[in-house]
């Protein structure tokens, strides 16, 4: 068991989307136990492979302690989102890849997502609240898509100030 190294902004592998898992084999197995460990040493809620900059679409989400419906920790395996809700919310979010920064991200409250457990087995789930929040921000992740770039003009041009200025260092 290990705990990765978090890779932080503006790191190449963050903007670029991963090929999928071909292999449901024991590797696989120790990636997503590595990546849950790493997760909860961060206190993370949601991890994405190449935030530990591994280059396959792997998701790790666990919002139990965070959300009163009943979610248990899940990893997905090249997970697809296959319907979003019309309703968005507009809520604060924060990433490991991003330490200290937090902004408002609209995000739609519920979605549908089809993927494979580590099994190779392909699963589908509803997902709402936090959940939902938390997959649409990690499978984000495997297409090269940060937080960043779902938020409005403005929040994009003051986190990009920020950091061309070198007051917000990651
Ligand atoms: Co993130």
């Amino acid at each position: 068991m290990s705990v990765l190294k978090i890779v932080k902004y503006p790191s190449k592998i963050l903007l670029q989307s991963l090929p999928p898992v071909e292999n449901f084999d024991s590797d696989l197995k120790y990636i997503v136990r590595d990546m849950f460990e790493t997760m909860y040493a961060y206190n993370g809620i949601g991890l994405a492979a190449n935030q530990v900059g591994i280059n396959k679409r792997i998701v790790v989400v666990d919002v139990s302690l965070k959300e009163e419906r009943k979610v248990m920790p899940i990893a997905l395996v090249n997970p697809v989102i296959l319907n979003y809700s019309k309703k968005k919310q507009l809520t604060e979010e924060g990433c490991l890849s991003f330490p200290g920064f937090f902004e408002k991200v609209p995000r739609s409250v519920c979605i549908e997502v089809e993927y494979y457990d580590i099994n190779g087995r392909r699963q589908r789930i509803i997902a709402e609240g936090l959940f939902a929040r938390v997959l649409q921000h990690e499978i984000d992740h495997i297409n090269g898509i940060t937080f960043i770039k779902r938020m409005s003009i403005d929040k994009q041009a003051k986190f990009y100030l920020m950091f061309y200025l070198g007051k917000y260092k990651v």
